[in-house]
């Protein structure tokens, strides 16, 4: 039977660390406490895949493979199917930006087994560069028109959901359906005071309101005096929101 999701589970905890004994530390010490792990370039370069298979003997703990990847199709069709031999791996990202080829491949490429998530505009950039780097000022002005037309993008490929922020999650749900998955980053609580990279901010109650399935929360939680209490002030957080 299918285990009823707690308010724990929405949490994604990346491991945005340097070394593999730092990184396992996290796991140990947020073991029960997140659904997920993720892992990104950064843990990925220092430790190789090896590190996959480590996490999930570790505990309970769903794996996220956050490598953002964004290449010719058929080279990341074959780098979904390479991750697809790791057991554990839940999520994969791909880019959403240029090529619905890119995004077909690699679903095809995850052979059903990973659920291949499209990373539409990262929650670290604003309209102003979006307008900087070219782009139509329809989509400087409203980065999440940009948002919903690269989620289109992702939908008709078959992935399995994107990356948004908390802002565009509810639209993403209103027109591609419940099950179509939104992983959200760019998370601040109330609580943490950071102001840093990330610009396309909500707090955990208003991502899980906003229809977020799940939160990707990392330096609130690394960088706190007490990572587990952290991430459990965060869970009543999105428990309370839940409930009313
Ligand atoms: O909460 P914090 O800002 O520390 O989370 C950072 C993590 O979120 C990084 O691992 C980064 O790769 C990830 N992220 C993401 N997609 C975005 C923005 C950040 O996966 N759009």
């Amino acid at each position: 039977m299918k285990k009823e999701k707690v308010p724990s589970d929405y949490i994604v905890f990346p491991l945005d660390l340097p070394t593999v004994d730092k990184a396992m530390d996290y796991v140990r010490r947020l073991s029960g406490k997140v659904g997920m792990f993720k892992v990104g370039l950064e843990l990925f370069i220092a430790a190789g895949p090896a590190i996959l298979e480590t996490i999930r003997k570790t505990g309970n703990a769903k794996i996220f493979l956050d490598l953002k990847l964004h290449d010719i199709p058929a080279t990341v069709g074959r780098a979904m199917q390479s991750a697809a031999r790791w057991d554990g791996v839940v999520f994969a990202t791909v880019h959403c930006s240029v090529s619905p080829a890119m995004l077909e491949q690699a679903v095809s490429g995850s052979g059903g087994k990973i659920g291949v998530l499209g990373v539409t505009v990262l929650t670290s950039v604003s309209g102003r560069d979006l307008g900087l780097a070219g782009f139509d000022p329809v989509f400087a002005q409203d980065p999440s028109a940009l948002v919903m037309k690269r989620t289109q993008m992702a939908y008709d490929a078959g992935c399995a959901g994107v990356v948004c922020s908390g802002l565009e999650a509810g639209a993403v749900k209103a027109r591609f359906g419940k099950s179509f998955v939104t992983m959200v980053p760019g998370i601040r609580p109330a609580w943490s005071g950071l102001e840093d990279d990330q610009k396309r901010v909500v707090t955990p109650a208003a991502a899980v309101q906003n229809g977020a399935d799940y939160l990707v929360i990392g330096r609130p939680i690394r960088d706190s005096d007490d990572p587990a209490a952290a991430a459990e002030k965060i869970a009543l957080e999105i428990g309370r929101a839940l409930a009313g």
